[in-house]
């Protein structure tokens, strides 16, 4: 391989693990083009940065830390996978051991935010399998993204060789059966290499970083949250609301601010339009169990297809034999209706939403707004023992990761 100038064997006790790290010539510039790098005065650091792992033996050791009292939060893992798109197409990939991207400055995913991400999880069986859950649906999604931003698609085979070879090269980071605690899987695509003008990128990079978590919501298990209805909006009707670009997520931090002024722990949003129907919380979709065995999600254009929305509203109609309706929910004409409300997602998994402060006043729903009510709770179990691989997955929706 062109532009390598030193190759070492790095052992890590604690991991118990050999890496072949090969360092690759500074003066081969950026990975992503072929803008020239300044070599004098790089660190050691600048060197980890373009560190690409060639070999890895997997450890079967874990890492030593308290998984139960793991939040949601980075840590930082061993490696992370990632693959370069130019002219027209993608490289093989390979894994990194820095978590720094060197990105020139004039790149549209800084400017533009020509970028999109996806958020998924890998968790460990009883039997000790590692699984991920319709890792199908992310691919398709990010896809779906990527056509919107004008950025490349991703293969599934790409990107499940990413996920995968990721996870598997982090085998010390997942978390084991029975902790709680799961593994965060992200794989981001974005538009680097020289620009100026509004125009799409024409190198991208395909990346994916893991890193293990515990409840995105403060406590553990399944805790009641509340939501607060944002004055701002979240996404215009025909904007990019259905797609999880990054830039949907940067207006959104103020109002989660404001929601959580009031006490809230998010914010809902409502339609741009009308500020009539729910649309979705800051990073989950929102189900309402309604009076008459009714399970209800918000149909609208400007949300975000969840993955765990989907398969919840599979498991209420199938298991628990509720009536599932996908349409617009007036929220202030059919709040007395409501009788369990939650949100859902891979990072809030089925989070029971006690409370929503709506025009000046709060509504509590089951027990006051302090219980988890019979239905999320039935809903989170059937979901989150098909996720663990405890129950039996009869629509294949988990997916082995192989630890050969
Ligand atoms: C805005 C938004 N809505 C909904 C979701 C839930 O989607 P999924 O269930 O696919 O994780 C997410 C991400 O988790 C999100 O960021």
């Amino acid at each position: 391989m062109a532009g390598i100038v030193a190759e070492h064997a790095s052992f890590d006790r604690a991991l118990n693990k050999i890496a072949t790290i090969s360092v690759v010539d500074l003066t081969r510039g950026l990975r992503h083009n072929t803008a020239p790098c300044v070599t004098q005065g790089h660190s050691r650091a600048s060197h980890e940065t373009f560190a690409k792992v060639t070999e890895v033996s997997i450890s079967k050791a874990k890492k030593e830390l308290n998984w139960a009292e793991l939040g949601f939060q980075y840590r930082q893992t061993d490696f992370r996978f990632s693959a370069t798109y130019s002219d027209g197409a993608w490289s093989a990939g390979e894994l990194l051991a820095s978590p720094l991207i060197a990105v020139h400055e004039g790149a549209p995913a800084l400017h533009y935010a020509q970028q999109c991400f996806e958020g998924m999880k890998a968790q460990t069986a009883p039997d000790g399998r590692v699984l991920l859950f319709r890792p199908e649906l992310n691919s398709e999604r990010m896809n779906q993204t990527a056509e919107r931003l004008l950025m490349p698609q991703v293969p599934l085979e790409l990107f499940l060789r990413g996920v995968e070879e990721a996870v598997r090269a982090n085998y010390a980071w997942i978390p084991p059966y029975g902790s709680g605690a799961s593994l965060y899987i992200r794989p981001m695509l974005i538009g680097v290499g020289e620009n100026l003008g509004l125009r799409p990128a024409r190198t991208f990079e395909f990346r994916v970083f893991v890193s293990p978590v515990g409840p995105y919501y403060k406590s553990a298990g399944l805790a009641v949250i509340s939501l607060a209805v944002s004055e701002f909006d979240r996404a215009a009707p025909a904007g990019t609301g259905a797609f999880k670009a990054g830039a949907n997520y940067a207006g959104g931090l103020l109002a989660t601010r404001h929601a959580q002024a009031l006490g809230a722990n998010e914010a809902l949003y409502l339609d741009s339009k009308t500020r009539t129907y729910i649309d979705e919380a800051g990073s989950a979709n929102i189900v309402v169990a309604m009076k008459g065995n009714r399970l209800v999600s918000p149909k609208s254009n400007a949300i975000l297809p969840s993955v765990t929305r989907r398969s919840v509203m599979t498991l209420a109609e199938e298991q628990m034999k509720m009536q599932v309706e996908n349409r617009p929910i007036d929220l202030r004409a059919e709040l007395p209706e409501f009788e369990e409300v939650a949100a859902c997602g891979t990072a809030a998994v089925l989070s029971p939403v006690g409370r929503i402060w709506v025009d000046g006043e709060w509504h509590a729903f089951y027990g006051n707004g302090e219980k988890v009510g019979p239905v999320m709770q039935k809903l989170y179990d059937l979901l989150v023992g098909i996720q663990r691989g405890e129950l039996a997955d009869v629509h294949g929706w988990t997916r082995e990761v192989s630890m050969d």
